[in-house]
Parts: structure tokens; sequence; C-alpha cells
């Protein structure tokens, strides 16, 4: 077993078939990424009035520095007032662009790749917050939860007006110089809301069945390839879990989740990202296959796993107070990876802690990997 944090393994083996299924350069669409491991998105509030400044470069350079093939920003606020639903958040207006520019040259000198997370919290929003607080949550239905009405409903316009703005908002993305766009579509957010028959009662075409509550996502997945190329790189997260219902289910079987991925397959998305909890948790009955598992098989696309690599449980306990977290094994990640069940894997909390967990793991210095704490995270090293 490998145990990160533990030194009781037999490194010369299982080096080699870590470099061989971990350490493989992978190509999405035109961008050629030096390995599998991705850093996931992860907000960490420390861009007041929404400007990325020396603190947030330096901090995703320590992670390309450590070996990170991939970074996937924290969540980047869409331009629309309405998008905003927690502090210090970064966004896109004029005076943050120098910002970014910078987080894209220092991750770019380690060779790593950067694609930025466009992220709008919809329903989330509480009345009252920056930078309108006049401004509601904006949603397909103003539903949060089942029959849970806190929000402001978007008219045809509001959905018009609001795909364009995404799609302004990926131009400014591809300008800066980042190699890529996520459209943060998980986790219960506005996304997610289109995605969600809790939240989406709609019975115009952005609402009604499964394939046309995709239709959101797909509608500025098209618009933003006819604008962008076909070179730049267009990415989606999903998750059936969202944070109003853990048990929440988007899809049931594998023919919803065909019915749901296909609108966006079809409008030129590069890769997709299937957010879990745990990435050992098998999707469908019948078959080990998880969520980025199934969605490969579906899509032919590639696809990014994740949720709680190399650790014993999943991120929720950071919310719930959590301290520490044992580390785990990631044999069965290799194996999965040796399977080609899915071409990456993104890595949270481990590399907050850990800046330089994945040149640890290459090198197989598992027993200097430091424990994801929540003193190690709130410290922003
Ligand atoms: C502090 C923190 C902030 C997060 N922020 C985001 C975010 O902005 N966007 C997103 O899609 N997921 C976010 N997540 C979820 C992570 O991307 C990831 O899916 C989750 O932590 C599971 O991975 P892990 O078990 O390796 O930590 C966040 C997680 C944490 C711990």
């Amino acid at each position: 077993m490998i145990f990160l944090g533990d030194n009781l393994i037999n490194k010369q083996v299982k080096k080699s078939s870590i470099m061989e299924t971990l350490f493989n350069p992978i190509k999405i669409n035109n961008l050629d990424v030096p390995n599998r491991f991705a850093m996931a998105p992860m907000t960490r509030n420390k861009s007041p009035d929404g400007i990325p400044g020396q603190n947030v470069a330096d901090y995703y350079e320590r992670r390309a520095k450590g070996g990170v093939g991939l970074i996937i920003t924290e969540g980047v606020e869409v331009s629309h007032p309405s998008s905003s639903g927690y502090p210090d958040v970064p966004g896109l207006k004029p005076q943050a662009h120098q910002g970014w520019k910078n987080v894209i040259s220092q991750v770019h000198k380690y060779d790593s790749k950067i694609f930025c997370q466009l992220w709008h919290v919809g329903a989330i929003r509480k009345p009252g917050l920056p930078p309108e607080p006049k401004v509601p949550g904006f949603t397909p239905s103003g539903l949060v939860r089942k029959d849970k009405k806190v929000a402001y409903e978007m008219t045809a316009d509001d959905i018009e007006n609001m795909i364009e703005i995404y799609v302004r908002d990926i131009e400014i993305i591809k300008n800066l110089g980042f190699d890529g766009v996520e459209l943060h579509g998980a986790h219960g957010y506005l996304i997610d809301q289109f995605f969600w028959e809790d939240t989406n009662q709609r019975i115009d075409g952005f609402g009604g069945n499964i394939q046309l509550r995709s239709s959101f996502a797909s509608e500025i997945i098209k618009r933003a390839r006819a604008k962008v190329g076909k070179d730049f790189c267009l990415a989606i997260r999903f998750s059936q879990w969202k944070q109003q219902d853990y048990e929440a289910k988007l899809a049931k079987n594998q023919d919803d989740l065909e019915t749901l991925l296909k609108p966006l397959v079809d409008a030129g998305v590069d890769v997709i990202h299937a957010s879990n909890r745990r990435f050992w948790e098998p999707e469908f009955e019948g078959s080990s296959l998880n969520l980025a598992g199934w969605t490969k098989k579906i899509t032919g696309l590639p696809t990014i796993t994740v949720g709680s690599v190399g650790l014993e449980s999943d991120f929720i306990g950071f919310y719930q107070g959590e301290d520490e977290v044992k580390s785990a094994p990631i044999d069965d990640l290799v194996k999965r990876m040796d399977d080609k069940e899915f071409d990456m894997v993104a890595v949270g909390r481990a590399l907050l802690s850990d800046p330089e967990w994945v040149n640890k793991v290459r090198e197989g210095r598992y027993d200097e990997v430091i424990p994801f704490s929540k003193k190690h995270a709130e410290n922003y090293y």
C-alpha cells in the first residue's frame, strides 16, 4: 500500500508504476499538460475588491513549482452583480487584470498550465451582499432547493444577458493568457441549479427535461467556442451532490447521464471534471466506475476525477470543524488511472497543506508529506 505520510512502502516498485500512470503528459485539446495532477479549484477569499494580489500569485506559483500539471483557480466571479456570494472572491474587472497576468506568468514559469474557474453562485447569494446589496440571487426558478424559494427567477431576457456575460468573460480569460476556462457547473450553484430538477422548474427551452436543463451550460459553451476558436480549452465541472443535498442525483443512471452530457459535448467542451467527494465510490449499480469514469465512457472526452485523494475523509469535514485529516493510500487511484478509467485527478486539501505534494509523490518522498490540517489551510501558504 502506498500510504502518503508513511514511509513503510516499497518505493522502487511503486515509483515506476506511479511514474507511468500519474506522470505521463496529456494533451487536452491543443494543450500539453505535463502530468495528470490538477489542483482542484478552492475559494480562498484573499482578493479584496475582487483583485488578486501578489499573495495570490505566489500561492499559485508554489503549487506550480510543487509539480502540479494543471492549476484550476479558485472560483472567479462572473461579471454580473448577482454572481457574488462570499467575501473577497476575485473577479475579472479591469483592475484585476494585472493581478491575473502575474498569476499566469508565475505559474507558466514551471511549465504548469492554468484554467480559470468561472463561478456564479445563483440562489446561494444572500440579500444585502456586495457589490450591490439590493441585487438578489439570480436563478432559473427562484429556488435554492425543492420548494424553497429564496431568490429571483430569471426572465428569458435575463438568461440571454447572462449567457452573453459568461461568453464575454471567457473571452477576457483567454485574452489574459489563461490556458483554458472551467465553468463551475457543480455543487448547487447557478449552472447546477439549471441542471437540477429540484431547482429548475422552467417550461421554456432552459428546463422541462434533463436535456433542456443542460441548455444554459451548453449555450454558454457553444457561443464561447464560436468566439474563442477551436484551440482554447473549455472545461466544465459538474456533480451529482449539492451543498443543499448531498444525496442529490442529476442522473439516476447512465442513460440520464448521457442525455445530460451530450449537449455539452456537441457544444464543444474539451474536458469534463466530475466532482465527487470520494473518488473511489461507484456511481451506478453493477460497475465500479466512478462519475468521471462513466463520463469518459459516455462522452469519449478526457475527464478529471476528484475527491479525498491522499486523505481519509472528505472535504465537507472542513466546513464542519474537522481540524486534521489523516493521509490515506493512493493505490486505488493508481490502479484506476492504469485502467484508464479517467485521465486526470484533481487534488484539493492535500495541496493546501503541502504545495510540494505532487513532487513528493513523484520522488517517493511519502514520509515527508505534510498531512492536511485546517491550520495549514488557513495560513494561505
Ligand atoms: C477551502 C475549499 C474551497 C473550495 N472552493 C471551491 C471552488 O471555488 N470551486 C469548486 O468547484 N470547488 C471548490 N471546493 C471543492 C474542491 O474543489 C474539491 O472538489 C474538494 O475539496 C474535494 O477535493 P479534496 O478531497 O482533494 O479536498 C473547495 C474546497 C475547499 C476545501
